[in-house]
Order: structure tokens, then sequence, then C-alpha cells
């Protein structure tokens, strides 16, 4: 089934005269369940395309459907709720709440949702069972990658949206980042869409789209999905 529709998106900036094309007639089809990756070089559009998928910026031209529903025309008070029930981020950076130890930011992404996950399980999930009770400054870069992770999970989202989730890191840390997204798309079903630079990273998931210069320049299909601690890295 198809969770998202996006249907000839345009993103087009003016400056004075000057009209730049970022998201050129986009079309692509999301599946319910699926870890689609996002692949392209710097200002190839990936992390436009995922904030007018997401709602958090809007397209100049074409439709985004969501469930059939045409989410593109929402006003913003409509998206904002939308997009807090139903979606998740995790960005580069982990705007984590330092006052706060892992499990408290955990139950704070918990709050946000309609339908809230088990936090003790999310935590679980992503691998940091042990560090439960630590505040942000005690843990390293990928572990506090994985709070951001499970703080997103912790509000049942259907869609994750991940922007270079393992941009700051490692080899070592950044696979573990990545197991952790895999495993759970793989508990609690979650789609996730992920962008990154790094070609290695793409074999992780089902699909992968090829960006440049705003427009979807290939599709590839993967037959099966690699464990992240065997992909081949930067
Ligand atoms: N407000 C804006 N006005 C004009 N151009 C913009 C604006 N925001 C982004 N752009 C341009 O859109 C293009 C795509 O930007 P985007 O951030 O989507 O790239 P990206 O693929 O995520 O790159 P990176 O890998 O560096 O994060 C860039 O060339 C950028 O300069
Ligand atoms: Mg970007």
């Amino acid at each position: 089934m198809n969770l998202i529709e996006i249907e000839n998106v345009y993103k087009i900036y003016k400056t004075g005269k000057i009209k730049t094309t970022v998201l050129n007639d986009i079309n692509l089809n999301i599946k319910q369940g699926e870890i689609l990756v996002i692949l392209g070089p710097s200002g190839s559009g990936k992390t436009t395309m995922l904030n007018v998928i997401s709602g958090l910026d809007k397209i100049t031209k074409g439709k985004i459907k969501y469930k059939g529903k045409t989410i593109s025309k929402y006003r913003d008070a409509k998206m904002t709720r939308f997009r807090k029930k139903n979606l998740g981020f995790i960005f580069q950076t982990y705007n984590l709440l330092e006052h706060l130890n892992v499990y408290e930011n955990v139950l704070v992404g918990a709050s946000l949702g309609k339908t809230k996950a088990d936090v003790d399980t999310i935590i679980d999930t992503v691998g940091l069972k042990k560090h439960k009770k630590k505040y942000m400054y005690q843990l390293s870069g990928g572990e506090q990658q994985r709070v951001s992770i499970a703080r997103a999970l912790a509000k049942s989202p259907e869609v994750m949206f991940c922007d270079e989730p393992t941009g700051a890191l490692d080899e070592k840390t950044g696979k573990k980042v990545l197991d952790a997204i895999v495993e759970a798309n793989e508990k609690l079903g979650t789609t996730m869409i992920i962008v990154t630079h790094n070609p290695g990273i793409a074999q992780i998931g089902d699909r992968i789209i090829k960006m440049n210069s705003g427009k979807i320049v290939e599709e590839i299909k993967n037959k099966k999905r690699t464990n992240p601690k065997d992909i081949p890295w930067g």
C-alpha cells in the first residue's frame, strides 16, 4: 500500500528576479513499512525533499497525499497537528534535553503521540537499556543519536524522517545508529525515509532514490537489505 504519494512536485525559490528550482517535477510513491533511502550530492535537494514531504516546508506546485488525503493543501495549524500526530524526525544534531536523563527524554517523546509506545521497550530497541539513567553529557554522540531515535519512536509515528542521521558519527557508532533504525522498522513497522550522501548506507534499505539537481535520476530496488554492520562506510 502507498502511504505517501508525491505527484509532480516543484519547489521554486525566488530571490528578486532569480528563480531557483530546487525540486523539479518529483514523482514518487512511498510504501507503508519500507525503508527508503534518498541519496545525492550536497545541494541536490535531499533536505528540501524531506521537508516538503513532512510538511515542514511548502511546495510551489504539485500534490502530496498521505493515505489518500491531500496534505499539501493543509493550512499551517492543521499541518502542524498532522505532523505532531503522525510523523517522527531525526536530525543530524540531536536536540535533546540536557537536564533530563535517557528515560525522561524518551518519556517526553511518548507524551507527544496519540498512541504511546512503551518507553522501556523502545529504549531496549535502540540498545540503550544500560544507559537509562544517564544524562546527555554522559553519553557518546552515537548514544545521543539513539536517544533522539528513541524519543521520536516513543510517540509511535507512522513515518520517521531521518536527515543524515549518522552525519556526525564515526563508522562504528554510525552503524549502531543504523541498526537501531532498522530494528525499529522491523519491530514496530515504522516507515523510514533516510537522507544521506553516503552510498554505503543506501544498502540497508528496500529502495534507493538518487537525486541530482532537484530531480530523481535513478531508482534502485534492493532485493535484500544489507545488515548495517556489513556495509562499506564512506
Ligand atoms: N531559501 C532558499 N532560497 C534559495 N535557495 C535555497 C533555499 N534553501 C535551499 N536552497 C537551495 O536549494 C538547494 C538544495 O538544498 P538542500 O538543502 O535540499 O540540499 P541537500 O541535498 O540537502 O544538500 P546537503 O547534502 O548539503 O545537505 C541548494 O542549492 C540550496 O542552496
Ligand atoms: Mg541536506
